[in-house]
């Protein structure tokens, strides 16, 4: 059986990719994650200097007991580029003995600043540099540190090209660009950055709902510290989390990829090993997964147990075989069409 998947020119032995988060942050969390069996592990997304993110509660569980609706409201707090360099030079080794490849997530106020981040990255051992051109959880609100981070580089396609073209040649490594959903499904967006900028590969977000919770002890809404802070600041707020929304990601995957030929890898409510296959069959190359680790963190062995089940139930032999194997099924756009509405 064969779990290994290309994206573009790489080869993954295994489709999972674990999602830039909190626990990855660290050299002890890289290593752990290295060893549970990943085909690629992306780091905490890092800026030049450190950020402390934003007020508490950050990790934030809409609903802590069973643990579905979680809201990533750490707004890109990190240890800064010199600390994720010596963490990523420092499992480099392990890495390869497990045959992960390394992803540097990086995010900057400027062009200037991404592309430094990379060099210094790659050379510290990172295969590939995935560009956090989406983060909700940032802007003005947290200060002049935040003014352009995160889904500022994503809102127009000009800003894109600007940041991809910058980091792609600074590097000779894949680059992925990290974009915001509701560009990604604008064929104008997709059409320009293919064009003038041509990352490796798209990841995003496909699933994210707005939601509301009432912890009815108080009568009080419950909101993690990004978005106290904006209701604070007077900022219209618009909390989101990242829920059991997997049907969401199935859809607009199955969406893009009939924009593009650039490799895709989304995420977003992937639970299990079934929904990887799923999210492959409309046209992924691979998925990322993050909630499903809060909730687990051997989360990987599960989903690989489920994928080989699956193969040897239906007699696939090559996962990655399997990709876009739905789609015939499909409309395209414009008979099949998504809406964004933030
Ligand atoms: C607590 C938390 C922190 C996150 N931090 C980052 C980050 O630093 N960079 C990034 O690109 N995505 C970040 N994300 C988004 C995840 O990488 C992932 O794209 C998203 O959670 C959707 O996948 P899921 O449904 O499996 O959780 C974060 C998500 C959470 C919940």
């Amino acid at each position: 059986m064969e779990l290994n998947v290309g994206i573009g020119n790489v080869q993954l032995k295994n489709p999972l990719i674990l999602a830039s988060a909190s626990y990855s942050v660290s050299e002890r969390g890289l290593e752990k994650y290295i060893r549970k069996g990943f085909g690629a592990v992306i780091t905490k997304t890092t800026t030049i200097k450190p950020l402390k993110g934003s007020p508490l509660p950050r990790i934030f569980w809409y609903d802590p007991d069973r643990k579905l609706m979680l809201s990533g409201a750490e707004a890109v707090r990190n240890p800064g580029m010199e600390r994720m360099y010596r963490s990523i030079a420092a499992v480099k080794k392990l890495a390869e003995s497990e045959n992960c490849l390394i992803v540097g997530s990086l995010a900057g106020n400027t062009a200037e600043e991404m592309n430094h981040i990379a060099k210094r990255f790659v050379e510290a051992g990172a295969d590939i540099i995935e560009m956090n051109m989406v983060c909700s959880a940032t802007g003005p609100h947290l200060g002049p540190d935040y003014e352009r981070l995160g889904s500022y580089w994503s809102q127009t396609p000009e800003r894109a090209v600007e940041a991809i073209q910058g980091v792609k040649s600074t590097v000779s490594v894949p680059v992925w660009a990290k974009c915001s959903l509701s560009s990604m499904i604008k064929e104008e967006f997709i059409n320009k950055v293919d064009k003038e900028a041509r990352p490796d590969a798209y990841s995003f977000i496909g699933g994210k709902i707005p939601c509301l919770v009432i912890d009815v002890e108080t009568g009080k809404p419950k909101f993690p510290g990004n978005v106290l802070l904006q209701i604070k600041k007077k900022i219209p707020i618009c909390p989101m989390s990242h829920g059991p929304v997997k049907a969401s990601t199935i859809l607009h995957t199955a969406y893009i990829a009939r924009l593009t030929d650039t490799p895709l890898i989304p995420s977003g409510g992937f639970y299990k090993g079934e929904d990887i296959v799923e999210a492959i069959m409309v046209g992924s190359s691979a998925a990322q997964i993050c909630t499903a680790i809060y909730r687990n963190n051997n989360a990987a062995n599960v989903f690989l147990k489920d994928i080989e089940a699956f193969m040897q139930r239906r007699n696939i032999e090559s996962l990655g075989k399997l990709r876009g194997t739905s789609l015939q099924y499909i409309p395209a756009p414009p008979l099949l069409k998504a809406h964004i509405f933030s």
